[in-house]
């Protein structure tokens, strides 16, 4: 037996450009919009600290694991998963795990872009000047003059759709290695200015206090679990998204390491993020509890009212689309593979098999913050519950049977092999794919059935 496999789609031109990609995948509106909000929802510090636990004790080997797969199969998550399992003689339940992860992959996008879409409203905005001397009530209601508008999120969700599916119809290498390399040194220079403005200008000790102050009585059991999903959003793991992308990787590369690096690189630009974004929140008189709408109203504001304010605005909410831009392919790219690999059709007309759907289920997103608000389903909005469904719920779901899979059916000397780690480590991926892991995210899933 072929222990790996040759991928038809090409590969990545470096190792480098490969860290870039799973970075680019990795930080993104997660970073920047998601973490902060829910730190705010969920009490901040004990949340940080549970969050930070979940990537490190579940989200780093799984994330190993997912890498490897796609590497040694060579495939999309679907036909790779089909292949290991047919390999490792496993029950065909295992093969979920691709499927699982393409639905997941296209719910996710479907709300991503329209958060995008908000992104991509606020860079014109500031553009114009729209930002120009706001102040905290001024940037609520501009928000709230958005979310109320189906017509202009539309035209928004659109316009983001149409920049990702583009990207996938180009491929990979011609599209999103080229976009990653100009873009990400410009997100950690805008990001370094930005925290050097929270330092001089506003209340970066109470952003710190609020961050990293732990008072664990404000943790609740969902709070564990959104901790949880979170880690897996953040990392784009259990989805196939990032397996998907190790198809691509030569294998030359060491998983381990570029699995670290990428996960540090993903947690430093998060705790970046909510330092600026909570340090403006407090030097403005905001609740950090606010919600999804936490960044549109406390960056206008700061933009609004510092020197070079409209370019720095601009700068910065074109970089939050950029980052999105670079995590939303790497959605769909796993259904991409399939269709291509499948039927033997182009990039161009698998991106609109792939991209049509997306684009309409996106529209119960969009309206979940006008006409539909005041429908709910469990106290949550339909946006809240294809959140909830996809990061909390399907992610972990797919990381668990990730976890396992590697851990116990498929032979180790593939994953070996692949790693090229030391025994000891090897010892201890092991010990948490099979044990600490799925314990771990099984225990907080049952515990969830006390949330309905
Ligand atoms: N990791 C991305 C973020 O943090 C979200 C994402 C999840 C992207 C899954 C692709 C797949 O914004």
């Amino acid at each position: 037996m072929q222990s790996t496999q040759n991928s038809i789609h090409g590969y990545w031109s470096s190792d480098r450009a490969f860290f870039l990609a799973a970075t680019g995948s990795a930080v993104g509106l997660g970073n920047i919009w998601k973490f902060p909000y829910i730190t705010g929802e969920n009490g901040g510090g004990a949340f940080v600290i549970v969050y930070m636990a979940c990537i490190i004790v579940i989200g780093v080997p799984v994330m190993m694991a997912e890498i490897m797969l796609g590497r040694s199969g060579g495939k999309s998550p679907i036909h790779a998963m089909k292949d290991h399992v047919k390999n490792s003689d496993g029950h065909n339940i295992w093969e979920s795990v691709g499927w699982m992860g393409a639905i997941a992959g296209a719910i996710i996008l479907s709300f991503y872009s329209v958060i995008a879409g908000w992104a991509l409203s606020y860079t014109f905005l500031s553009a114009k000047g729209g930002l120009a001397n706001i102040n905290g009530d001024g940037a609520g209601q501009l928000f709230s003059q958005l979310l109320s508008s189906p017509g202009s999120l539309l035209i928004w969700h659109t316009v983001f759709m149409t920049m990702t599916m583009t990207v996938i119809g180009y491929g990979l290498k011609r599209g999103l290695e080229q976009a990653i390399r100009i873009m990400a040194p410009w997100l950690v220079v805008l990001l370094t200015l930005l925290a050097i403005y929270s330092v001089l200008y506003a209340s970066y000790a109470d952003s710190l206090l609020y961050l990293f102050s732990f008072d664990f009585s404000k943790l609740t059991t969902e709070s564990v679990l959104v901790a949880m999903g979170h880690a897996f959003f953040t990392l784009s793991i259990g989805l196939g998204a990032i397996m998907t992308y190790g198809a691509y990787l030569p294998k030359s590369a060491s998983i381990p390491k570029l699995t670290i690096s990428i996960a540090l690189a993903d947690t430093l630009i998060a705790l970046l993020s909510g330092f600026i974004i909570f340090s403006i929140v407090f030097s403005n008189g905001l609740e950090p509890s606010s919600g999804p709408g936490l960044i549109f109203q406390t960056l206008p504001v700061a933009f609004g009212n510092m020197p070079f304010g409209r370019l720095f605005g601009t700068a910065f909410f074109l970089l939050i689309v950029l980052a999105a831009w670079s995590s939303a392919i790497s959605a769909v790219e796993p259904i991409n593979a399939w269709l291509v690999e499948k039927y033997g059709i182009t990039r161009l007309k698998s991106s609109l098999i792939s991209g049509i759907p997306v684009w309409i289920f996106g529209v119960g997103t969009l309206l979940s913050f006008n006409i539909w608000s005041e429908y709910k389903i469990w106290g949550k909005t339909f946006f809240g519950v294809v959140d909830f469904l996809a990061s909390n719920i399907l992610l972990p779901l797919g990381g668990v049977l990730i976890a396992l899979f590697t851990g116990w059916i498929m032979q180790k000397s593939i994953s070996r092999a692949e790693l090229k780690i030391g025994n000891r480590m090897f010892i201890g991926w092991m010990f948490s794919l099979r044990y600490v892991a799925p314990i771990l995210i099984i225990a907080i899933f049952i515990n969830i059935v006390g949330i309905f």
